[in-house]
């Protein structure tokens, strides 16, 4: 039986940039730049900062955009005495569609576990949204040839005790953090082989849905690389940072190989 088509995904990780004035007229553009067979051919995702969200939302809703809303974190419990944390239930309010988890700079710069991971995957799952759950290798353990074990080791750990239309639900992003905003990215061939380790390893955890299960690859994508990218098999899209705050470029890596 012929594998699944997955459809390919580009969504932007806007990090901590663009306040919610910026971020209005950055999706806007978006939505001029963009055409209908644009989203046809890849779903559109961007992931603006919490204090952004319901300005887009507005936007997006009112200009009937297919523009799909994402956001970049999320706490597990829904509501309750956690200062400063936004729960999975109140970005479901917003009609947000999608929550990175596990992005490398949530683990490293804010020490979020593994388990940490595991239990916002449960909310955003639990509240009918799909995580976008990060995995991805430091620049010591590549060159010593981690990678592999580093990435099957996160994913388990991350989808531990889920069952396999939970795993369905999931879009993995493999991110190599070397190749994270420094301009250097891993060679399609690479990232290729490294995704076919990943889904792999969704196979021995829950089965078939591996092969249609969307899985991205994310570090200093540009509008000059994305074409090489999205030509290799195992890649189904990409997470985007630094080339999603421009409209222009973001644009340019939606539209793809035209
Ligand atoms: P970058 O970031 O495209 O700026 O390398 C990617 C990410 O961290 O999601």
């Amino acid at each position: 039986m012929a594998a699944p088509a997955r459809k390919p995904m580009i969504a932007g990780n806007w990090k901590m940039h663009h306040n919610h004035f910026e971020a209005i007229q950055l999706v806007q553009k978006l939505g001029y730049r963009l055409e209908r067979d644009d989203y046809d051919r890849a779903d559109v995702v961007v992931c603006p900062p919490f204090t952004d969200l319901r300005s887009v939302q507005t936007v997006i809703e009112s200009d009937r955009m297919h523009i799909q809303l994402g956001a970049q974190n999320c706490y597990w419990e829904a509501q309750g005495a956690f200062t400063g944390e936004v729960s999975a239930v109140m970005l479901a309010k917003l009609n947000v569609r999608y929550v990175i988890v596990g992005h490398s700079e949530r683990r490293e710069v804010f020490g979020e576990t593994d388990d940490m991971v595991a239990k916002k995957v449960r909310a955003v799952l639990g509240q009918g949204m799909t995580p976008i759950l990060c995995v991805g290798e430091t620049l010591e353990e590549h060159e010593a040839g981690g990678t592999d074990a580093k990435v099957s080791g996160q994913l388990r750990a991350a989808c531990a005790g889920l069952k396999s239309d939970d795993v369905a639900a999931c879009v993995v992003a493999y991110e190599p953090i070397w190749a994270i905003g420094t301009g250097r990215n891993a060679t399609p061939a690479d990232a290729d082989a490294t995704i076919g380790v990943i889904r792999s390893t969704v196979r021995e955890i829950a089965g078939d849905v591996a092969d249609g299960l969307r899985i991205l690859y994310g570090g200093s994508v540009k509008p000059g690389n994305i074409a090489e990218l999205m030509a290799m098999p195992q890649i189904d899209g990409a997470l985007v940072g630094g080339a999603s705050l421009e409209a222009d470029d973001f644009a340019r890596i939606v539209q793809f190989g035209h």
